[in-house]
């Protein structure tokens, strides 16, 4: 084995040793076999169900206007069905919205993994940033003080007053629900057609290498060669987000930089050999997740196939194992309906969505001198 290896997993994603030594097991062709259907978590549902509601509440962003579920949309498999994904007001993103069902099984967050501690930070990331919903937590949590519903969710969830420190605990309760189930390919129920592309896909097509696992993902980031969205460079608001990431997340030369350097900023390789690799997504729900790739640039998986089969893209740095497959258009065809067979029931009732008007005209607090806390 390459004994540079695990010292370099180590340090992209520090607390992450599950997936370390669940990637060092992927490597061995019988580890990549165990694609079984996704464990559900243990959940508390008191927690998950103030998670769900906050969730849904744009009250969370700073001019109350969006909420996780603008961009995370059941229907849509909770991404949100466009290739570059929307910002708060004045602002736009330069990512794909990633599906948040199976999420909180993953080892490091982020299309760049750059958050491989819990989704405690990343709730707290998706809450403060521009780029997502521009809130100040300390604002937040008065806010959420102001509505008798939440002081007694809380409450009752064992949390005490409404602060931003629960907040951030109930979010990711309520994202471990967010498992998915009824997939055709769990349930032993494939086509003929599906069942030759998942020979496909374990054997002669190669893509079982790094997406493996329940949630076929190996939770490492690989240069696979996407090519760039444009859209990103000629955008006035996606640009000016992605400099100003750029500046805070520390890219070098950030002025400068005319692509997506993806988990590079996590090991920042003087050579530059990790430029553009990005985390391995997971492969179920992608009927209901499309357009595809951390920057929404294939619309289709007919699309990803060809890609793959054309030997990925065309960077210097792409991994070797990306290369020109030889698939016929039937074999391509196959792959494409093993994919689908991933896909299971939509995430999309009451166990999962927040169906009530959230009331945001309660009673307001008449006279504070009055008021008692
Ligand atoms: C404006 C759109 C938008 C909003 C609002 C938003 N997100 Fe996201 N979310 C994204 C995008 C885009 C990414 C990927 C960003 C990246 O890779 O840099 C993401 C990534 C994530 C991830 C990581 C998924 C993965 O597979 O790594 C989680 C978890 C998440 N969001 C949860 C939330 C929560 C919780 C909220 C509300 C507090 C929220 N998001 C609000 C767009 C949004
Ligand atoms: C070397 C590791 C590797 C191999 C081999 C590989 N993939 Fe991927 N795959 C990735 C990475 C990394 C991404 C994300 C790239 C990006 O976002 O730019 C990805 C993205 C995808 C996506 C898009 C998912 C989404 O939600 O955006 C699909 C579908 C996919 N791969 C299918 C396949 C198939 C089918 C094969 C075999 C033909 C394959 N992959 C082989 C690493 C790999």
């Amino acid at each position: 084995m390459n004994r540079k290896l695990p010292s370099r997993i180590v340090r992209l994603v520090p607390l992450a040793t599950g997936a370390v030594i669940a990637a060092m097991l992927a490597a061995s062709p019988a580890a990549a076999a165990d694609f079984g259907p996704v464990k559900t978590m243990k959940v508390d549902a008191k927690k998950a169900a103030l998670g769900k509601r906050l969730f849904f509440d744009p009250r969370l962003s700073g001019d109350a206007a969006i909420s996780c579920s603008t961009c995370h949309i059941p229907d849509k498999g909770f991404a949100d069905g466009l290739p570059l994904a929307k910002a708060y007001p004045g602002s736009e993103g330069f990512r794909n919205t990633p599906t948040l069902i199976n999420a909180a099984q993953k080892a490091a967050w982020f299309h760049d993994g750059r958050i491989g501690t819990n989704l405690n930070d990343v709730t707290r990331e998706s809450i403060t940033e521009t780029y997502s919903m521009n809130m100040d937590m300390r604002l937040m949590q008065e806010r959420i003080k102001q509505d008798p519903i939440y002081v007694k969710m809380f409450k009752d969830a064992g949390y005490g007053e409404p602060s931003n420190g629960s907040v951030r605990k109930a979010i990711p309760e309520f994202l471990k629900t967010l498992t998915s189930r009824g997939a055709p390919f769990d349930k032993g129920n494939l086509s003929d057609a599906a069942q030759r592309g998942f020979e496909l896909f374990k054997g002669k097509a190669g893509c079982a290498q790094c997406h493996s696992g329940d949630r076929f993902s190996d939770d490492q980031p690989h240069n696979t060669g996407v090519p760039e969205n444009p859209e990103i460079w000629s955008n006035p608001l996606r640009h000016i987000t992605y400099v100003a990431f750029g500046m805070f997340i520390g890219i070098e030369n950030y002025m400068n930089v005319r692509r997506d350097v993806g988990a590079h900023i996590r090991t920042h390789k003087s050579d530059g050999s990790d430029i553009g690799k990005f985390m391995t997504p997971t492969l179920r729900e992608l009927k209901q997740t499309a357009p595809y790739m951390h920057n929404g640039t294939m619309a289709t998986l007919a699309d990803v196939v060809t890609f793959y089969n054309n030997g990925g893209g065309t960077d210097a740095n792409q991994d070797s194992r990306i290369k020109p497959l030889g698939l016929s258009k039937e074999e391509r065809a196959n792959l494409v309906a093993f994919l689908e067979s991933l896909s299971g029931d939509p995430l999309t009732g009451p166990e999962h969505v927040w169906k009530d008007k959230i009331n945001v005209n309660y009673a307001a607090i008449e006279n504070w001198l009055q008021a008692k806390n």
